[in-house]
């Protein structure tokens, strides 16, 4: 059989690990498709990427439309990011009846719905698997491997700068800004950095996740998206003092009301599994009904494993292209047309442990003041750590409490009441608490 040709818009860091892995392994990548898979075309600014690259011979356009447009390429890669072009190009290329292939978290939680009902209509594939979690076959875990499961809920690690940053500040004592820097000349980080510090790239992401796991349209604007910028040092520090590790982690929970779609940082106990991956690396642990916990654990950014997952779709794509539309597997998991209407849940609703530090006068009394208002609101206290000043005379002192679970909306009014005593001074930092169990 003929070799199928593929045409790759962008030859940056995913575009260029996605065209050396399909060079380097075209033997056993053919065996494995049944046919042999040629980068024939690829749209890039920087026509010097494809010498570099050792492909002097692939045809390039600085207009990824005329890959798009291009009647012998059968399935276009999409490797260019960001939103409105990319979108014109994907639903071009459906339109003009190719697959394709994305690695674009964002064009996927924020145009899914619409694209994958024009390529169901167009009797296409839209394929993922990079969009989330880097090299990690976490789409067609939960989509193929888990599909005898309820999903009960799900966590992870899905954004592999924010981790790197959090695991330097607490192994290396190294300043947020210091290490984001790093993760930038690394190649880990968005064009816009704030994607990855403000949890909006691990939004887009679990939002598919969820959307997959409960077999509901993506809804990223309903996730609920909270950063790491407030988390200092001194949380990483107490927050190991009490067992825990701090990690920035999107949840999706199936709960009676609705369903639970939040990102934030979140303290998990030192012993599950999840807290201990560090650096660049994601992880998804998965609860389902039959099968209990699984976890998924690997590189989560990086040119080669993001590739790993893009190929792993390219060949999907070609061992199927000759079934029929309807006994593909769905974009969502689940049948279009048997997509579940349950809400989303907004924060206030959602039941969780807290951390809570605070900085307080240091005298006599403070402390009942604030276990005062804990008790008024029926939150119990789990554990305490007051601070010694460094210096005895010393006006303030922390204090950190481990609250057991309450009502979000219910701690939100406590934290007020906390704030307006006289006795602290500043805002109370709030660091949801985890158990994974
Ligand atoms: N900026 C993303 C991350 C890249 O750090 O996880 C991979 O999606």
């Amino acid at each position: 059989m003929s070799p199928i040709k593929i045409g790759l818009l962008g030859l940056g860091t995913v575009g260029g690990g996605t065209a050396t892995v399909l060079k380097r392994n075209a033997d056993e990548i053919t065996r494995r498709a049944g046919r042999g898979i040629i980068v024939d075309y690829a749209a890039t600014l920087e026509p010097e990427r494809a010498s570099e690259l050792g492909m002097s011979d692939l045809r390039v356009t600085a207009d990824a439309f005329d890959v798009v447009n291009d009647p012998d390429i059968s399935i276009v890669v999409e490797l260019i990011g960001g939103y409105s072009l990319a979108k014109e190009l994907v639903l071009q290329a459906i339109e003009n009846g190719k697959h394709v292939v994305t690695a674009n978290k964002a064009l996927i939680a924020l145009h899914g719905n619409e694209i994958f009902a024009k390529a169901q209509e167009g009797g296409v594939i839209v394929a993922f698997e990079a969009a989330v979690a880097g090299g990690i076959p976490i789409i067609k875990a939960l989509r193929e491997g888990l599909a005898a499961n309820n999903i009960e809920w799900l966590a992870g690690i899905i954004n592999g700068t924010g981790n790197f940053i959090l695991t330097e500040m607490r192994d290396k004592g190294r300043a947020f800004d210091e290490v984001l820097a790093e993760a930038q000349a690394l190649g880990y980080a968005e064009a816009d950095p704030t994607f990855d510090v403000e949890g909006i790239d691990a939004a887009h992401k679990l939002s598919i996740l969820s959307s997959i796991a409960f077999g509901i349209p993506l809804q990223f604007e309903k996730t609920y998206t909270e950063g790491i910028s407030k988390i200092s040092r001194d949380d990483v520090i107490y927050a190991s003092e009490l067992g825990y590790h701090i990690k920035h982690l999107g949840i999706a929970r199936r709960t009676k009301a609705g369903i639970e779609q939040r990102v934030h940082p979140t303290m998990i106990p030192k012993k599950r599994l999840i807290a201990n991956v560090n650096g660049v690396m994601n992880a998804v642990l998965v609860n389902g009904d039959a099968v209990g916990h699984t976890l998924y654990y690997g590189a989560g950014a990086g040119d080669e494993p993001t590739a790993s997952a893009v190929v792993a779709d390219i060949i999907d794509v070609v061992r199927v292209l000759t079934t029929d539309p309807e006994n593909r597997v769905p974009h969502l998991a689940f049948q279009a047309d048997l997509l579940a209407d349950i809400p989303i849940l907004p924060i206030e609703a959602i039941e969780s442990a807290y951390y809570l530090r605070m900085c307080a006068e240091n005298h006599a009394g403070v402390l009942a003041e604030v276990t005062r208002i804990l008790g008024e609101s029926n939150i119990s206290i789990e554990a305490f750590i007051q601070k010694e000043p460094e210096n005895n005379h010393a006006e303030q002192v922390d204090i950190i409490l481990l609250t057991h679970k309450v009502n979000e909306g219910d701690m939100n009014i406590a934290i007020q009441q906390i704030e307006a005593l006289d006795v602290i001074c500043g805002e109370v930092m709030r660091i949801r608490v985890e158990s994974l169990d």
